[in-house]
């Protein structure tokens, strides 16, 4: 039978938080927001663009505090009481409108900077577009099961446009493409955005040492995107490339049904 410990139950909420993997935010004090900045709607539509531009700035500007994948792990954030909030978590930033994000972005508060003389109102509401990136949960949560960094992609023509990378924690890792197109000639991303759906896997294609695994998100409309696993050829073979290669398949399914839901309901 099961039988509860009672010692555990007088473990600090703190600790409880972090045995189940989650943050005391009940902690935070509440930010309250105005009605009329919570119901403004958000002006600039998310085109691959506007999302490319966003994710740069975040880069910029947001990462350093908020961490680069925005789940708040930060060695800055590490410093403070309570970290800031997990962007990426979608129950979250569900809670959150467009105008609501836009105005804490705009005013900041204690530790968190204001960027209305920073950033241009554009641009802003680029950071906000990229925030809500439906597919981030997902490449975090590819990037935790796989160890290596994972990427979201459009194909532009002959190019691939690296719209988002959520980086690998190792030290040797793969970085620094967001925003960037690369030529998708011979590559493991080509063949995804060209291909049917399933994994391709490219050795040494774009970079000797490096190995990619890319599938097509099963989406119908224009333009062909794709999610992908890049990390180096000695630790992507034998039974882990294989374990990635499903990984990569079933986040861009999950992806997939994301968007099939967004279109119908909503982002969130
Ligand atoms: C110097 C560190 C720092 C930088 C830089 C920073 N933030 Fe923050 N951010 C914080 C902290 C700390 C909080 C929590 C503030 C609070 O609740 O009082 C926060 C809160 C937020 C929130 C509100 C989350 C919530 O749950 O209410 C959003 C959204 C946000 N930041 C987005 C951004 C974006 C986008 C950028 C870049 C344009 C950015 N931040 C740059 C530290 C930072």
């Amino acid at each position: 039978m099961l039988k509860l410990n009672p010692g555990l139950l007088a473990l600090p909420l703190a600790a409880w938080a972090a045995l189940i993997g989650c943050r005391a935010n009940e902690n935070v004090p509440k930010w309250p927001v105005p009605a009329e900045a919570r119901e403004r709607p958000n002006p600039v539509a998310a085109s691959p663009d506007s999302l490319s531009a966003g994710a740069k700035l975040y880069r910029e500007h947001c990462a350093i505090c908020h961490g680069v994948s925005g789940d708040g792990k930060s060695a800055w954030a590490e410093t403070l009481p309570e970290p800031p909030a997990d962007l990426t978590d979608p129950a979250h930033m569900k809670r959150m409108t467009d105008g609501e994000i836009f105005w804490k972005i705009s005013t900041g508060r204690d530790l968190m900077p204001p960027f209305a003389e920073r950033l241009r109102e554009e641009e802003r509401w680029q950071v906000v577009n990229y925030l809500r990136t439906l597919a981030r949960p997902h490449l975090v949560a590819l990037r935790n099961v796989t160890r290596e960094t994972a990427n979201l992609v459009v194909r532009d023509g002959l190019d691939a446009v690296y719209l988002d990378q959520v980086e690998s924690q190792r030290s040797l890792r793969h970085s620094g493409w967001s925003g960037r197109a690369i030529p998708i000639a011979g590559t493991a991303t080509g063949a995804a955005l060209s291909g049917e759906f399933g994994a391709k896997v490219a050795a040494d294609a774009v970079e000797s040492g490096v190995t990619a695994v890319a599938c097509r998100i099963p989406i119908d409309h224009a333009p062909a995107a794709a999610v992908s696993v890049i990390g180096p050829t000695f630790r992507l073979r034998g039974s882990i490339l294989q374990h990635v290669r499903t990984e990569v398949e079933s986040a861009a399914r999950r992806i997939a049904e994301d968007l099939h839901r967004a279109a119908e309901h909503g982002p969130y």
